[in-house]
């Protein structure tokens, strides 16, 4: 069975943890792409020959989830030679026998366009700064501050900037419990397979 699950939208909106479970319940492997853009910023120098030379070990690095990784990776990630170079691995990844869950900003609209199931995830920025400060702790106000930069940044660049596919199907988060939002996203898979 091919069978892509292509899961994008913002910063903390709750991506990450719906795309681990689905991919779990549906027995689907799970690529995280924001890991790539995350390896090849913490990489630096170069980005875009870190992004054609980035290896396995390159995503196994203990500092990518840090603030800094995110800001680094939405950096390098407008660079289209870098974004370029990273395609052909997420396509891979997605088409491979078995099924895939993609998650990231434009798995919907440029990675995967033929995605059986497309899900765009949000909720508003108090709510994910929220969740990402009680995650990195910090000052409340400046993880608030780089949320908003950080979706002015992937919104507004030219190459694959984060917007809905136009077949997407919205799913806030906001006034959700991850049980709710995980059920209602397979409830979506389970009416297309
Ligand atoms: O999802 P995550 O926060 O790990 O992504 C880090 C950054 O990588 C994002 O802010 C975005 O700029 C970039 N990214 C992207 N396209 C993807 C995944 C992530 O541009 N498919």
């Amino acid at each position: 069975m091919i069978f892509t699950v292509a899961v994008d939208g913002p910063a903390a909106a709750g991506k990450g943890t719906i795309s681990k479970a689905l991919a779990a319940r549906f027995g689907l492997a799970h690529l995280d792409t924001g890991l790539l853009y995350r390896a090849v910023g913490a990489k630096g120098g170069d980005a875009v020959a870190a992004a054609r030379g980035l290896e396995p070990a390159d995503l196994a690095r203990g500092d990518l989830r840090s603030l800094e990784a995110g800001a680094a990776a939405s950096r390098v990630a407008a660079i289209p030679e870098v974004r370029a170079a990273l395609v052909a691995f997420q396509r891979d990844f997605a088409r491979r026998e078995g099924g895939a869950v993609l998650d990231g900003r434009d798995i919907g609209t440029v990675i995967c366009p033929e995605a059986e199931v497309k899900l765009f995830v949000t909720a508003s920025p108090e709510v994910r700064a929220h969740r990402r400060w009680l995650e990195v702790g910090g000052d409340a106000a400046q993880v608030l501050a780089e949320v908003k930069e950080r979706d002015a940044r992937d919104m507004n660049r030219a190459d694959a900037p984060l917007k809905p596919a136009p077949d997407a199907v919205l799913l806030d988060t906001s006034d959700l419990s991850v049980e709710a939002a995980v059920a209602q996203a397979a409830a979506l898979i389970e009416s297309r397979l």
